[in-house]
């Protein structure tokens, strides 16, 4: 079962401090979603936990294997796929190439090993009629699907999602709440970055908020929703006045 421990974890960057001693771990296929304003950390955090950048202090376990020390294609090795909030389809490949460039590189096997399973994914993403075309005349929001698509190929354990909806035709958002479903029920967990209430309120099963390097809430959404510490950091509520 997957576990990861993430320990009083600081970020600066020069005199910026940007992560100041985050700590949570995830026990399972936990769906959590994690909040908080622009520029509290949360990609900060997940770059981290992905091993693009290394924390200030602190450490990340992965499965009881330290993970905070380790390059991001052994991270994903370790059963972690993230997603970025600006997406990154290679443009110059086809839809079918891109979801497989990742995953021959990572397995450094051929091909034929997972064509199948790249049909099958498309097929899944209701992006099959793209199969052919360059990762360039993608729309936004299918370029987030495509990226889906190759996290799923890596068949991690722990899937981060850095706001997954922004810019997402409604239709493609029906499909990645699918998506999230069923990769959830399959056995992983999930987090999703999202500043879309609506939609993190109704995924999450737990949530987590950052605000401005502090992790202030942890715990069921509803209750999180009503912490009077959240509501005056994030959600704007002011309920000290009048
Ligand atoms: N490489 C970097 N060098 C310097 N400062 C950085 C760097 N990366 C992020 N920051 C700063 O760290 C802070 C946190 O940024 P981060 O991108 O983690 O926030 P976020 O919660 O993801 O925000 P958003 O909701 O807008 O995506 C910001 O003040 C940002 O400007
Ligand atoms: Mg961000």
């Amino acid at each position: 079962m997957l576990k990861l421990e993430v320990n009083n974890l600081y970020k600066n960057f020069g005199g910026l401090q940007v992560l100041r001693d985050v700590t949570f771990e995830v026990n399972g296929p936990e769906l959590i979603g994690l909040i908080g304003p622009n520029g509290a950390g949360k990609t900060t955090l997940t770059n981290i936990l992905d091993g693009a950048i290394k924390p200030s202090s602190g450490t990340v376990y992965l499965n009881d294997k330290r993970v905070d020390t380790l390059p991001p294609y052994m991270v994903a090795r370790a059963g972690l796929g993230r997603t970025f909030q600006v997406t990154r389809a290679f443009r110059r490949m086809t839809v079918l190439e891109n979801l497989l460039v990742p995953a021959m590189a990572l397995h450094a096997t051929g091909r034929q090993n997972f064509e199948a399973k790249a049909r099958e994914v498309l097929d899944f993403l209701t992006m099959s009629h793209l199969t052919n075309e360059y990762g360039r005349a993608l729309s936004g929001g299918q370029q987030k699907l495509l990226e889906l698509g190759r996290l799923l190929m890596l068949d991690p354990s722990l899937i981060i999602l850095d706001e997954p909806f922004a810019g997402v035709h409604p239709r493609l958002m029906e499909v990645i709440y699918e998506y999230i479903h069923r990769v959830n029920s399959d056995g992983k967990a999930i987090i999703i970055i999202s500043h879309d209430m609506d939609t993190i309120f109704t995924l999450s099963k737990r949530l987590l908020v950052l605000n401005y390097g502090d992790l202030i809430a942890d715990g069921d959404p509803q209750i999180v929703k009503n912490d009077p510490l959240v509501k005056r950091a994030y959600l704007g509520e002011d309920e000290e006045e009048g």
